[in-house]
């Protein structure tokens, strides 16, 4: 089967900004949004939710860090799709909040090696998957949701955590947004990372001032730029500035 609309691809998207995220794509007609995620129970009950506001989004397992559910969920894209077009490296673990987290000498390697699995390794090895479909229709939108606390010019005065698995790892994918789109330059896929402030999830904690709501918007703005837009950039929240601000890494 395939589909004339776009296919928009969140990772990590049954909850969260993952989910206010696909919500919002969900509202173009021309974007058919997949929300994925490791547990099906929950990818359902996120469709369900999504249907009774009278939105068809799909569900389709993913988890970013199995070489296996990635090749899995690209075969069944291309049977039920034939396509993708927009992918949101959403998915991602904060072990922050660890004790031993507090100092790079007491970090332990292990947490900052499974970090980089989901937070860095999954952004890679998903935009590997799906590259070669988008560049099948000359087209692909690929926004990495990292962090202002990854901005290595930001980092000696920020007042952030210290958070080093965190932190190292949104470097990195910020690092792979920047490659990537010197890779593809040229190309009509546009790889941008932002950062979508301090909200209300699982990983901001309640405390934080922003909802994942306003949050999404930023992501929305990326993965649906025109022809010709920004290739290689990386943006704070939309709402902080009141439009797109470009971030120095
Ligand atoms: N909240 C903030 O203040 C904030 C600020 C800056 C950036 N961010 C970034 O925003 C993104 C979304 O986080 P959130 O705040 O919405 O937190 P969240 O509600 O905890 O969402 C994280 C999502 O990632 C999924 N995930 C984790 N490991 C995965 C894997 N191996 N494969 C597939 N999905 C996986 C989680 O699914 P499970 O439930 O299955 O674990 C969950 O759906 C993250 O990349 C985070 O770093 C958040």
């Amino acid at each position: 089967m395939s589909t004339e609309k776009r296919v928009a691809v969140i990772t990590g998207s049954y909850k969260g900004l993952g989910f206010e995220i696909a919500k919002k794509l969900a509202n173009f007609d021309n974007i058919q949004v997949i929300i994925t995620g490791r547990d099906t129970a929950k990818g359902l009950e996120a469709r369900e939710k999504l249907a009774q506001q009278g939105q068809e989004v799909d569900y389709i397992p993913l988890d970013v860090t199995d070489n296996q559910s990635v090749e899995e969920f690209v075969v069944a894209l291309r049977k039920q799709y034939g396509r993708a077009d927009i992918l949101v490296n959403n998915a991602g673990v904060n072990p922050g909040r660890e004790p031993e987290e507090s100092s790079l000498l007491t970090a332990k390697l292990d947490t900052v090696l499974s970090t980089f699995h989901v937070n860095t390794l999954g952004p890679l090895r998903v935009s590997q998957a799906l590259i070669p479909l988008m560049k099948e229709h000359n087209y692909g939108r690929i926004v990495n949701v990292s962090t202002e606390m990854a901005s290595l010019n930001f980092i000696s005065d920020d007042f952030y955590p210290l958070a080093p698995s965190y932190r190292l790892s949104k470097i990195a994918l910020n690092g792979l947004a920047a490659l990537l789109a010197k890779e593809l330059k040229g190309t009509n896929i546009l790889v941008n990372s932002y950062s979508p402030g301090w909200m209300k999830t699982d990983i901001g904690g309640e405390h934080a001032p922003l909802t994942a709501e306003e949050g999404a918007e930023t992501a929305v703005y990326l993965a649906t730029l025109p022809d010709g837009g920004s290739q290689g950039g990386f943006f704070a929240e939309i709402r902080k500035f009141g439009g797109p601000f470009p971030l120095p890494w």
